[in-house]
């Protein structure tokens, strides 16, 4: 098979954010639970007017920005915070952008994991196209509630890929294994939009997978973890990717386990500010380490993705020489220092004010207008999106 992967990533965050500390403070446990026990310092706080729609555009806008649209044909969206039960996010998206009619834009959900199926999905199509492009979007805002054990993985943003047959940044290999299981880790149903988890179940699950999916690579490639410079799994918390990492470094000498715990560290640090972004997790730790760390040109990074309910699949991919010039880490850092900080009073009013699922009009405080695109709320049953001039 020729060369198919990543040729340009963007990212999208909101421009609110709350500190894990004056969470826990408020929450009457102690900081470091949060901040060493769950690895998370920070989290994005979305108003209404941000949501899963309006953060992939602006993430799809900044992959975008000076690449031409020739040959792009599709637009897939990973995620798991709907905003329609019939309407793929992605046709929004195609209308934000002002992308030409002659594309298909589709929604994909199957919890965290609905960002790999769409990429899978456009590997195969742009190996069969080589002159075609597909945008790949996992975008989603995560919400358990307030005063829930898994408040302090919540989180919001979008990370886009422009996939190819010309993968300047990364190319990926044709060896993942996958598998399936029903399970009750993660779930929403209809009437709610905040998450139900069984928060510990679901750590043990995905590390269960992980190890599965770990053992059966290793046996279909006849590879080990001394072939790779760094593991990236989706990092719904920094400390749930640690755990499975620990299964790898459990059997490694010294000298690779320093390697890939340095690496998994580099992968975290945008999460731990950002918070559980759900399906684009696993390709913002991508983003973490390919912006805050200078890797050789061939080297192999392993991929964990995961989704609840569940499913999962592991697969790896190599670094192309010049990918550095591909990839804005001043950009995304600037986006991430400069969102403001707001007060646990504040964050609560904003988590309450979610447009209702019932037929009256609802408009979004325009107080909080923040990013290039914006809902500015339902009008006849209807979302209505704007776009800066
Ligand atoms: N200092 C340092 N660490 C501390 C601590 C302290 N004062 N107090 C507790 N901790 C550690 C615990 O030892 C534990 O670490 P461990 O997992 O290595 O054992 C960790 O902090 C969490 O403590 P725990 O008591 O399990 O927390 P919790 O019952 O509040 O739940 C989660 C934590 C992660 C299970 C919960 O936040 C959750 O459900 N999140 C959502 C999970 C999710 O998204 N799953 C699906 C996505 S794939």
């Amino acid at each position: 098979m020729s060369e198919v992967g990543i040729e340009k990533m963007g990212f999208a965050t909101t421009g609110l954010y709350l500190d894990m500390e004056d969470l826990a403070r408020r929450r009457g446990v102690d900081p470091d639970k949060y901040t060493i026990g769950i690895g998370q310092k920070e989290q994005s706080v979305a108003p209404s007017s941000q949501d899963a729609v309006s953060l992939a555009a602006a993430a799809a806008k900044d992959a975008l920005q000076g690449e031409s649209l020739e040959g792009l044909d599709m637009v897939l969206l990973g995620t798991e915070s709907a905003v329609d039960a019939s309407r793929a996010a992605a046709v929004y998206v195609k209308e934000l952008l002002g992308l030409p009619d002659e594309i298909r834009c589709v929604e994909v959900k199957q919890a965290c994991y609905g960002a790999t199926a769409a990429l899978f999905w456009a590997l195969d199509y742009v190996s069969r196209r080589k002159d075609r492009k597909v945008l790949v979007i996992g975008s989603d805002v995560a919400r358990y509630g307030l005063n829930t054990a898994g408040e302090v993985t919540q989180g919001a943003g979008a990370v886009a890929m422009l996939i190819s047959s010309n993968p300047k940044i990364l190319s990926i290999e044709g060896d993942s294994v996958f598998m399936t299981v029903e399970a009750a880790d993660f779930w929403r149903p209809p009437y709610t939009n905040c998450a139900l988890v069984n928060g510990r179940y679901s750590m043990q699950i995905y590390v269960e997978f992980f190890s599965k999916l770990w053992k059966r690579y290793r046996q279909n490639t006849g590879k080990s973890a001394k072939d790779f410079e760094a593991f990236l799994f989706h990092l719904p918390f920094a400390k749930m990717g640690f755990k499975a990492l620990k299964e790898v470094l459990k059997d490694e000498d010294e000298e690779t386990s320093a390697r890939l715990s340095k690496r998994f560290e580099t992968s975290a640090a945008y999460g731990r500010r950002v918070g559980n972004i759900y399906s684009g997790s696993l390709y913002l730790a991508l983003l973490s380490l390919l912006e805050g760390e200078a890797m050789d040109p061939g080297s192999k990074i392993a991929f964990f993705s995961y989704g609840s309910g569940a499913e999962a699949e592991l697969f790896s991919a190599t670094l192309k020489e010049g990918y550095f010039s591909q990839l804005s880490p001043s950009r995304h850092l600037k986006m991430i220092e400069e969102r403001r900080r707001v007060d646990v009073d504040e964050y609560e009013h904003l988590f309450s004010d979610f447009p209702p699922s019932s037929p009256q009009d609802y408009a979004c405080d325009k107080k909080y207008f923040s990013g290039p695109f914006r809902l500015v709320g339902i009008k006849n049953q209807q979302r209505v999106y704007e776009a800066d001039e």
